[in-house]
């Protein structure tokens, strides 16, 4: 399980061989979409937590079951790949459900959305007390809950969002279900690493590629840039040198999770953008990438591969995959069903290329 440095001749590795890495949180949407945007995740991950914020969302274990089918049917045969399915929590939703379709191996977490936070979301919890009788179930059951860390009031600063969510919904959730298998989704504050950092084992936390690369600047440099919008916000760059030390430091809570969020062109650039970075094509690309700025290539592995199945109580992939050192140049756009997606990265060159699954 140990990855693989092969060196060059400077003592720089020239490639990464390491177990299968899994997506923590992805969105891979529904109908054309759908086709045109899950096997750039299963090329390379192993499995992945599909979000369940589709229109309407998936709160039933019986559209859950249809949704992986969907999903399965959309995936290359060439890719062995596990979605892992998620319920979508609702004011009313019934905790009896929730334990059917986990007992039944159809979810396997379920994902807080308070309501109004982000796309898809107007179905969400509207006071986190409205689900207490949920979480006990959960909790009872050791099934992990997903949360969206924002808080939805129109007089916090969008800014501070996530910050405020720890002090009034995500310290009193740990306080009360001290059991409870939590993972604090794409986080993007200091604050929020702190916090994971300071709780149990049973608290946890997905960063993304994105959130690791830019700061809150960087979506105004030389004028407002829609493909970097997403939710929640990037913050301020000390906010991001704390989430690049947490995911490098090596530390079992902190795991990949690309929050890859696709919208077509014509949907981000427009007067009323929609949130979210389409960063699956070359999310390893990015990650490594990242991971070799800060000297930590042997860290990659634990965050990619290991931290994530630990905390689910999962075993890692058995395949390994192999990262080059070889420029890729990402491109600008991608066609995809009759308009095109810009993704992460479109237009620069990184310096680490995914090649394959060896098997
Ligand atoms: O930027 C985002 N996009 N954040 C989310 O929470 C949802 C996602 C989406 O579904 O587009
Ligand atoms: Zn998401």
């Amino acid at each position: 399980m140990i990855s693989k440095l092969r060196k060059s001749a400077k003592n720089t590795p020239t490639h990464l061989t390491i177990t299968q890495p899994d997506d923590w949180h992805v969105h891979v949407r529904d109908s054309e979409m759908l086709a045109a945007v899950v096997n750039f995740t299963a090329r390379q991950f192993g499995r992945a937590i599909i979000m369940p914020n589709l229109a309407p969302p998936i709160t039933s274990a019986q559209a859950a079951r249809e949704y992986r089918t969907r999903i399965l049917a959309a995936v290359d045969e060439k890719h062995d790949f596990t979605p892992l399915m998620t319920c979508y929590l609702t004011d009313n939703i019934d905790p009896k459900e929730i334990e059917a379709g986990f007992a039944q191996g159809v979810f396997t977490a379920c994902k807080l959305y308070p309501a109004g936070a982000t796309t898809n979301s107007d179905h969400g919890v509207t006071d986190i007390q409205n689900i207490y009788p949920v979480l006990e179930t959960m909790q009872r059951i050791g099934m992990p809950l997903l949360i969206h860390g924002e808080v939805t009031d129109a007089d916090i600063d969008i800014f501070d969002r996530e910050a405020v969510f720890i002090e009034r919904v995500m310290s009193k959730i740990i306080k009360d279900f001290p059991a409870l298998k939590t993972v604090f989704e794409h986080i993007t504050t200091k604050q929020a690493v702190d916090f994971v950092q300071e709780s149990g084992a049973n608290i946890a936390a997905t960063i993304t590629p994105h959130h690791l690369v830019y700061n809150r600047s960087a979506i105004f440099a030389g004028g407002i840039n829609p493909h970097l919008y997403c939710l929640p916000i990037a913050k301020r760059e000390l906010h991001r040198l704390a989430l690049r030390k947490a995911a490098t430091s090596g530390s079992s809570k902190f795991f990949l999770g690309t929050d890859s969020a696709p919208h077509s062109v014509e949907a981000k650039q427009s007067a009323c953008g929609c949130a979210g970075v389409f960063n699956a094509p070359y999310a390893l690309e990015s990650y490594a990438a990242t991971f070799d700025q800060e000297n930590a290539l042997d860290k990659l592995e634990g965050f990619a591969s290991l931290h994530g199945p630990h905390f689910y109580g999962l075993e890692p992939n058995k395949c390994k995959i192999v990262l080059e050192r070889t420029n890729i140049e990402i491109p600008k756009t991608l066609d995809i069903m009759d308009t095109q997606i810009i993704p992460f990265h479109g237009g620069e060159v990184l310096g680490w290329t995914f090649t394959g699954i060896l098997s």
